[in-house]
């Protein structure tokens, strides 16, 4: 909790300093996001405010590059509850370039939540390009379209090469994740728009450049606005325990830039080799994903349902996940059906402001806090159980005796205190903005 105040404290101080310096700044939607001590759950706007015990919200939007450039990452795996700390005290080692305009993903400290991928996939009869998802492809660049020094977004980068796909894919480290709200505020980069980015290692340039190379890192940005992304890449964003646990939003920059596509896994009967009817939904949204909107998954009991910008999509009760599952954004290609291939030397750039997340977690149950998940279905439940003053020093009533004789009484009473399905102070998460 500590951690967390620290860091809020940091993007207080920061929006203080931008807003004097620059008046005429635009700032980006929900920014920043306020959000109010000493929750005891989190409930979301829709059809089913829900609640959550946990909630999380990564910020891309002003990320200090300089002061990331070298975090001490030989501290533990964040696994816990503690909200995402910025920058560790003792983590502010800074790297050789006094002002970079682009950092990998990976060597932040946001990489303690997530992290990135770097593995191979063969090509096969369906998917017919060799893949390779690589760490280099997720970074954080300045977002120069705004009038704020400080100003930065995630980048994911898919780039197709002579005899493969580079791709990138984060995944977080909690993989017990049940059921939860999902926002990743996003947009596909226009062609032609140039970000700052890192070099791309050995892979540039490809064997067979069919377009001019790329400029090098931390070039001026020029804008050219409207330009469709290359088709041929899939931007992901998921919870997934297995091919037939998951949850889905879709983005094809194949298809027209309104639409997206949603669904439970699996979509798709391959032995009788046809759709499987109400598993997906092909959606046309009122804002194209050229320009930043926020998608949002809620994952609930018998239900999901999708929203952009706050207004609801389509819900579904076919395939709703039971199992604990992680959370996945990625940016692929692999010349499959799905995908579709891209042209050799073209990238697909996803931007990304903030992901935020509401979410219960299965190791909650296990740790005896709540009882079985069959017990929470209904909602809130009953405060006190029978067994709470169990070998307490408490009267009929269940009250403690006053003054130092009941101050052990209290003590244990208090560390035993209900928690079962419990939530006194609800914060919804819709409202922090
Ligand atoms: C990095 O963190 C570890 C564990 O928190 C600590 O022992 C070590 O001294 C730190 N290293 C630096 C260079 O600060
Ligand atoms: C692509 O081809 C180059 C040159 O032949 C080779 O070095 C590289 O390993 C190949 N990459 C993959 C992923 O097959
Ligand atoms: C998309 O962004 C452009 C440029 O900022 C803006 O003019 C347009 O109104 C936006 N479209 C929607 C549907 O929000
Ligand atoms: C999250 O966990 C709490 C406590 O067990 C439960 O009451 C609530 O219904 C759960 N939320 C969802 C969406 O399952």
């Amino acid at each position: 909790m500590k951690i967390h105040i620290l860091a809020l404290g940091a993007a207080v101080i920061h929006l203080g300093t931008v807003t004097s310096a620059l008046p005429d700044a635009q700032p980006p939607s929900h920014y920043p996001k306020n959000r109010p001590h000493g929750c005891d759950c989190y409930t979301v706007s829709g059809p089913d405010p829900g609640y959550f015990q946990h909630y999380k919200f990564w910020d891309f939007r002003a990320v200090d590059l300089r002061r990331h450039a070298h975090p001490n990452m030989s501290g533990p795996v964040q696994d816990n509850d503690e909200d995402w700390d910025n920058v560790a005290p003792g983590d502010h080692h800074y790297g050789t370039d006094p002002n970079p305009n682009s950092l990998v993903f990976y060597k932040t400290a946001f990489e303690r939540d997530w992290s990135s991928q770097n593995w191979k996939r063969d090509g096969s009869f369906i998917s017919p390009v060799v893949m390779v998802n690589s760490k280099s492809n997720v970074f954080f660049t300045r977002d120069h379209e705004r009038q704020d020094p400080h100003a930065t977004y995630l980048v994911m980068r898919t780039t197709r090469f002579s005899n493969y796909t580079s791709a990138a894919e984060i995944e977080t480290r909690l993989r017990d994740i049940y059921r939860c709200s999902l926002r990743v505020r996003l947009r596909f980069l226009p062609t032609n728009f140039i970000v700052s980015e890192p070099a791309q290692s050995q892979e540039w340039p490809p064997n067979n450049p069919k377009r001019h190379p790329r400029p090098p890192p931390n070039d001026h940005p020029i804008t050219v606005p409207d330009g469709k992304p290359s088709p041929g890449a899939c931007a992901g964003i998921f919870t997934y325990h297995d091919l037939t646990t998951e949850s889905d939003i879709e983005i094809l920059t194949r298809d027209p830039s309104h639409r997206v596509h949603y669904a439970n896994q699996p979509d798709y009967d391959f032995a009788a080799d046809e759709e499987i009817p109400g598993a997906s939904t092909i959606a046309d949204l009122p804002v194209p994903w050229t320009n930043w909107s926020t998608h949002r998954l809620d994952w609930q009991a018998d239900m999901s349902r999708w929203f952009v910008d706050g207004q609801i999509q389509d819900a579904r009760s076919y395939g709703v996940p039971e199992l604990q599952s992680m959370i996945v954004l990625n940016l692929w290609s692999d010349g499959g059906l799905w995908t579709g291939d891209m042209g050799i030397g073209d990238s697909v750039y996803l931007g990304v402001e903030y992901i935020e997340l509401a979410y219960n977690r299965s190791s909650d149950v296990s740790r005896g806090l709540y009882g079985p998940f069959s017990e929470n279905h209904g909602g809130h439940q009953n405060v006190l159980s029978a067994d709470d003053d169990d070998g307490l020093e408490a009267d009929g009533k269940g009250m403690c005796k006053p003054g130092r004789q009941g101050r052990e009484c209290r003590r244990k009473k208090w560390k035993k205190r209900p928690r079962r399905g419990f939530c006194r102070r609800p914060c919804n998460i819709d409202e922090f903005s």
